[in-house]
């Protein structure tokens, strides 16, 4: 047993994070979001009750567990104070909550740049969330980002976004012809900010530590996928962080010795939203199907889905990147109704077989799916609270899972509630 546990989507993202989050932190001290921002969208539902969560960690359904946002995240004061007050309206726990001196901050020239690079890219546009993650990243990387810590200090803090508003506006107007920021609303919006957010701020890599050291149990709660980590991705169709445990040592401020479990959250079959390759996707009513009966529609955008097949290839490179220990396999029920499944064990092009996944979209472009078929179960799984309760086919399908990711399945989940989770093996 570790004490300390990643939870990372293995896949482009949606494979139930913020399910599995808010499972394991009834055991949990401390949930720590690492990167991201508002782009991701966890869902929560508890006795019926569904919550979302962007910018917060899923852990705050549970009374008394602390809930950190990191250093690596992309952190948007306005989205995260009204997702709190809206949380407070439902009842969450909203008094551990922290936030990282050292995270970036999304202002709304951010936002305002994230639309306008989309529209100029045109029938290249990478399908972001349009909400500002790219260019934050952007100005972190270029060293002209404002963090948390900058926004405490009210007049140096002036000086530097003033200086900022200028720069993004000549930009904003010159180079796409678009609406400036009004500067001076802005400004006192965000000084506003600052002065809110004060009561929220630690070094929270200190926090971390000291919770991990004395031997408290601590869950770094992964947003987006492996699929969409600027490395390791579908380049340049992926956002602009590593949502990958590399990423989460960064963005959380703990050292690689750190012994972790690392769950692949995966769903049983694939999902992608935005744009990009994906070589199991279905145009055809099987793909209908699974968006339907998965009720595939995003939790930030409500954009449909793209859907199809488990990726084995995917899941193997995801498995292999991540260091995975174990794999939660999501949305089981989804697949109740088909006669035959299929699972993806590698890809062939020009009669070449590709077992890994490679790094150029044009190198992927022509795969085909190489399938293994498998009966389906043709019941309803949703009952199913124990491994003893599930149907020998689901258990075959689980199996061909571990055997092409080369990764053991030690949670099955067959529903969105907190009861449909079947642990195969206490994970914490
Ligand atoms: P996340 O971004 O990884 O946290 O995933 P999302 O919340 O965006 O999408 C997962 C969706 O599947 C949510 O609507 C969950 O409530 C739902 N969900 C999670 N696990 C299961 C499951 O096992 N079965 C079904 N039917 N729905 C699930
Ligand atoms: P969760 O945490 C699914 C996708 C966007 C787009 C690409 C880049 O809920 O799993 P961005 O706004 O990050 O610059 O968009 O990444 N994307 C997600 N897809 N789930 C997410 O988060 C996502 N966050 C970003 O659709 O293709
Ligand atoms: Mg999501």
């Amino acid at each position: 047993m570790k004490n300390v546990t990643a939870v990372i989507g293995s896949q482009w993202g949606d494979e139930g994070k913020g399910k599995i989050i808010d499972y394991l932190a009834s055991k949990a001290d401390m949930v720590v979001r690492a990167q991201g921002g508002g782009n991701a969208g966890h869902t929560v539902v508890i006795e019926g009750k569904k919550y979302a969560l962007h910018l917060v960690p899923s852990g705050v359904l549970n009374a008394g567990t602390i809930n950190i946002i990191g250093n690596g995240v992309a952190f948007d004061p306005a989205d995260f104070f009204s997702e709190i007050e809206e949380l407070d309206a439902g009842g969450a726990n909203i008094d551990g909550i922290y936030v990282s001196d050292r995270a970036h901050i999304v202002f709304p020239y951010h936002k305002t740049l994230d639309a306008l690079a989309e529209k100029a890219r045109g029938s290249d546009s990478i399908g972001t969330t349009l909400k500002g993650i790219g260019p934050c990243y952007t100005d972190k990387v270029e060293r002209c980002g404002l963090r948390v810590c900058d926004l405490l200090d009210e007049d140096s803090f002036r000086a530097a976004f003033a200086q900022r508003v200028d720069a993004k506006n000549e930009i904003i107007v010159k180079l796409y012809g678009g609406t400036p920021l009004d500067k001076e609303a802005v400004t006192e919006e965000y000084v506003a900010y600052g002065k809110r957010l004060a009561p929220y701020v630690r070094d929270t890599s200190v926090m971390v530590h000291e919770a991990i050291s004395a031997g408290k149990t601590v869950l770094l709660e992964g947003a987006q996928g492996s699929m969409l980590d600027l490395d390791f991705g579908t380049y340049p169709f992926v956002t602009s962080s590593h949502p990958t445990s590399g990423g989460f040592a960064v963005g959380a401020g703990i050292g690689l010795s750190t012994a972790c479990e690392v769950i692949g959250i995966t769903k049983a079959y694939t999902t992608r939203v935005g744009a990009g390759p994906m070589v199991t996707e279905l145009t055809d009513e099987v793909g209908d199907m699974i968006r339907e009966k998965g009720r595939e529609f995003g939790t930030t955008t409500g954009r449909p889905r793209r859907c199809g097949w488990f990726d084995g290839v995917v899941v193997r490179h995801s498995a292999r990147i991540n260091g995975m220990t174990s794999l939660a396999l999501m949305l089981l029920d989804v697949l109740d109704d088909f006669d035959e499944i299929k699972l993806c064990h590698a890809y062939e092009k020009n009669g070449e077989i590709l077992e890994y996944f490679p790094a150029s979209a044009v190198a992927l472009k022509g795969s085909k799916p190489l399938y293994r078929t498998v009966k389906g179960w043709n019941a309803s799984l949703t009952e199913c609270r124990t491994w003893d309760d599930l149907p020998a086919n689901a258990k075959a399908y689980i199996s061909a899972v571990e055997e092409i990711a080369g990764v053991p399945v030690k949670i099955v989940s067959v529903g969105s509630g907190r009861e449909h989770t079947i642990a195969r093996e206490d994970i914490l």
